[in-house]
């Protein structure tokens, strides 16, 4: 069977091999939905390439739609880190990898080519897209083998800040990381100029193999030292560590603090910062040296605008924020929450002297927005009135054996195929209630579905990715609008490969 596919439109030739893996792979997936009393006959679930999907994707597809079609190559590369020099695997030779454009409404038509010595796909980030183009392998796709490749083509629905990523192993906590900028035709110019600003946590290549990392993780040994029995550096704002693996270096779009990346700009100008977080285990503070930030956007999704002085980024979150300049040259402290050091930028506005490589802005100690302050702006509501489904999430585990679970299952597997499998159907409103019994806060990610926050009764913000703190309950609600079969996991990377992983199956 071949590796590659070359059809022009979406989920054609994969369509035979998506649904044999499906049901080859989804033994337990479906004997666990059986099991939960669906019986024969009963609810079965809609795979990704169920006509219903392909529905769902000509509903979202505009007359006239423009295509962008770009070229997506993995492979290894290198990269400059001030005086270092990291060998890393990364996309068109970047990290981050090329930025991709595009506008609400139109078709990304991507296609990748896997230059690695290891099975990979590409995942979209946020994006409610058709599930056979959502890039998780063993469940929306056959993973793409080295030297193989695949079109994603998908209508791209709603504006905002995303981002692509490999979906399997730890190939995330190298260079495969890249921003996908989804822009808003009606959007009225708030702003004069605009940065996308991507944290990351760093070892690749200069520091131990990820893979080793696991292996210690698992084993109960280091170098994971920022916490282990509530020693260490914690976050109050997480209620507990930060991650649990150290790591020399943070990056802000890919530069250490010793060489940081720069925005010139003007004073007086509004500019809007697109944050990012693709770190593996890593929640960032962030904070501009004598400015305040408004919060207008969270995971794609506008929100109230909500003023601070720093805002908390967890693995895979996006905030937008909004700043007017002052005159000077100031640091954009990206502080690892709950760990020692920092990632760091600079905004430059006059002539003077590049901040220190360890700048600690006063912001950082004030007023630090969460995604619990934030509202839905108006416009992006969802309709009001009980779910129709309710289902619980337990998160449990621990570094206890390394094994993180979610209703008590873990699946520990390099393919990310979960056992424990939450069914809804097409049309309701699902609501998800995260009980997190660990000790750890987890940045849980739902792919397809922008969800809202419940705050208690109130509007939160719409989201993919959540943090929920230790002992917190999070209630968020979703509308089953997009079939198929959607991770919900943990976006701290070493706790999806240590299990923290499930699925939400649309059935019918
Ligand atoms: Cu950003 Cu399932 O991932
Ligand atoms: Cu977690």
């Amino acid at each position: 069977m071949g590796t590659g596919r070359s059809s022009a439109v979406g989920g054609v030739d994969a369509a035979g091999l998506s649904r044999r893996r499906f049901i080859a792979a989804g033994g337990a997936t479906v004997g666990a939905l059986l099991a939960a009393g669906c019986g024969r006959g009963g609810p079965r679930p809609v795979g990704p390439s169920a006509a219903e999907v392909a529905e769902a994707e000509r509903r979202r597809r505009r007359p006239g739609a423009a295509v962008k079609e770009v070229a997506l190559s993995a492979g290894p590369a290198t990269i400059a880190l001030a005086d270092l020099t990291a060998a890393t695997w990364a996309y068109g030779g970047t990290v981050p990898g090329p930025e991709i454009r595009v506008r609400a409404g139109d078709v990304l038509r991507a296609r990748f080519t896997n230059g690695l010595d290891e099975a990979s796909t590409v995942h979209w980030h946020g994006i409610a897209l058709r599930n056979d183009m959502d890039g998780v392998p063993g469940v929306t796709q056959r993973a793409v083998e080295p030297g193989g490749s695949f079109l994603y083509e998908f209508a791209v629905p709603d504006p905002g800040t995303y981002w692509f990523h490999p979906h399997g192993r730890l190939q995330l906590d190298r260079g495969l990381y890249a921003p996908l900028i989804v822009e808003d035709p009606s959007e009225p110019g708030a702003y004069d100029r605009e940065w996308t600003v991507v944290l990351d946590d760093w070892a690749d290549g200069i520091g131990q193999p990820a893979t080793e990392t696991l292996a210690d993780l698992r084993a109960g040994r280091g170098p994971h030292a920022d916490h282990a029995g509530g020693g260490g550096p914690r976050s109050d704002l997480l209620a507990g560590p930060g991650g649990d693996v150290s790591y020399p270096l943070y990056l802000l779009n890919a530069r250490p603090p010793k060489d940081p990346a720069v925005l010139d700009a003007r004073p007086g100008e509004r500019i809007r910062i697109r944050i990012l977080n693709a770190a593996s285990d890593t929640p960032f503070r962030v904070a501009l040296g004598g400015h305040r930030l408004t919060v207008t956007h969270t995971d794609g999704f506008p929100v109230e605008p909500l003023e601070g002085d720093a805002v908390l980024v967890a693995m895979s979150e996006r905030y937008d924020v909004v700043v007017t300049l002052g005159s000077g040259v100031f640091p954009l402290v990206a502080r690892a929450e709950g760990k020692a050091n920092h990632a760091l930028g600079v905004v430059r506005t006059a002539p003077g002297s590049p901040p220190a490589p360890d700048a600690r802005p006063a912001e950082l100690a004030g007023r630090v927005v969460t995604a619990a302050d934030l509202t839905a702006a108006g416009g992006v509501t969802l309709p009001p009135g009980p779910p129709d489904r309710t289902h619980r999430v337990v998160l449990g585990g621990g570094t206890d054996r390394y094994r993180w679970t979610i209703n008590g299952r873990a699946h520990e597997a390099e393919e990310h195929r979960p056992d424990e499998v939450l069914p809804v159907r097409r049309g309701e409103k699902v609501r998800l209630v995260m009980e997190n019994r660990t000790t750890m806060f987890h940045p849980m990610h739902l792919h397809g579905h922008t969800f809202q926050l419940d705050r208690r009764g109130a509007p939160g913000p719409r989201k993919d990715s959540l943090v929920v703190r230790p002992g917190q309950r999070s209630v968020i609600d979703f509308v089953a609008d997009n079939p198929g079969q959607w991770m919900l996991h943990c976006h701290n990377l070493y706790h999806q490969v240590g299990g923290m992983m499930a699925l939400v199956s649309y059935v019918r």
